[in-house]
């Protein structure tokens, strides 16, 4: 457990994920110190701001993965670092400048920010499930010791080509930094979380995981042979790596896979009153062949996860409704009014 006095820093703390480790880590007694790109844009620093403990364990600090030497500061005198944050911009016409330059530039520009510090201890940085399974032919098992095939990313350009590529080239290179600077660096390597979360907008992974719901056809292709994990046991995955003397190297955190026919036969079990489809363009179930993320290595260092993936699901669904981020499902039409018979007080 942390002690009262220990101060951590957490990167892209006002996201999905970095928002979520802050309130779990101020409710175990770290100091946090949160960056962000603009810490006066209230809108996406409010929900940090209100968490319980902030106004004596949180401080907020103004740093961008583009400018070198912006994360200094905020590190100088942590005893570890969280790096969270990364740029999501799918659509970005500048691929190579926008997402993946400050990508790998802002883990490296991290990691040179904690040697000069020198009283970081172990930097945890969260990688991503594509650095370990985008390749032609999937394998039925993945483990840590699996990588993305760069050269296929490339030649295909898929969506989200440019997050494979940034997350697979940034994960690489903070390994061969960490070598040759001696420095206590573990990732790790989350599939598709799911959850209740804190951010005011839509996560960017719930716009898939919740597409079954929306719609949204052009994500279908993820879930087709999909890997979870909950919000809440990825941040506590990242504080027990944190906190474990014995952790090293790379470790893959997801606790559950499901197709996509499987995943819409839980949805739609859920939630009936959505119009869950159970046939998908282009995918046969037959021909579908089980594909597991093993997050054997996290388990056997003592780790275990909590929840299920109904309440991935449920916690998803209830806090979107809740925020107003999900449309209201379709009313059921209304039964006519039942007439009272004649003589009958209503
Ligand atoms: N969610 C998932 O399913 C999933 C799965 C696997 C891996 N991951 C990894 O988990 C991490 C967090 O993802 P998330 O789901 O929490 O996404 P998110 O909600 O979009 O959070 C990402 C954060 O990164 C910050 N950011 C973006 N560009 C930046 C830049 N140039 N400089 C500094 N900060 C920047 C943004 O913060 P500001 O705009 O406020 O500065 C944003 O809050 C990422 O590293 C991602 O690769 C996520």
């Amino acid at each position: 457990m942390g002690s009262e006095a220990e101060t951590v820093c957490v990167t892209g703390a006002s996201g999905f994920i970095g928002s979520w480790l802050i309130m779990r880590l101020l409710e175990q007694g770290y100091k946090v110190r949160a960056t962000v790109r603009d810490p006066d844009n209230i809108k996406k620093v409010k929900h940090l701001l209100d968490l319980p403990k902030s106004k004596t364990h949180l401080t907020l600090w103004k740093a961008d993965l583009s400018i070198e030497g912006s994360f200094d500061e905020a590190i100088q005198g942590c005893s570890g670092v969280f790096h969270v944050a990364t740029p999501m911009d799918f659509e970005s016409k500048d691929p190579e400048n926008e997402v993946i330059k400050p990508t790998i530039n802002g883990v490296l520009d991290i990691m040179k920010a904690c040697a000069k510090a020198k009283t970081v201890r172990r930097i945890v940085f969260t990688s991503s499930a594509g650095t370990v399974d985008v390749e032609e032919h999937k394998k039925p098992v993945y483990d840590e010791s699996c990588w993305c095939d760069l050269e296929f990313v490339r030649s295909i350009k898929m969506t989200g080509w440019m997050y494979f590529v940034s997350k697979t080239m940034a994960e690489q290179a903070a390994w061969k930094f960490a070598k040759e600077n001696k420095i206590d660096l573990v990732t790790i390597i989350p599939t598709l979380v799911v959850g209740p979360f804190i951010m005011p907008s839509m996560p960017p992974s719930l716009i898939t995981a919740l597409s079954l719901i929306t719609g949204n056809e052009g994500h279908y292709s993820i879930l087709k042979q999909g890997h979870y994990v909950h919000l809440d046991d990825l941040c506590q995955a990242h504080i027990f790596l944190y906190e474990n003397p014995k952790a090293e190297g790379r470790y893959i955190c997801s606790s559950h896979d499901a197709d996509i026919f499987e995943l819409a036969k839980l949805v739609s079990k859920m939630y009936p009153e959505y119009n869950i489809p159970t046939k998908f363009k282009d995918i046969d179930e037959e021909k579908l062949s089980p594909v597991v993320f093993s997050s054997k290595k996290l388990v056997d260092l003592g780790f275990q996860y909590k929840y299920s993936l109904e309440d991935m699901f449920a916690g998803a669904v209830e806090t979107c409704r809740a925020k107003g981020l999900l449309p209201p499902p379709p009313t059921l039409p209304t039964p006519p009014p039942q007439v009272p018979p004649h003589n009958q007080a209503p």
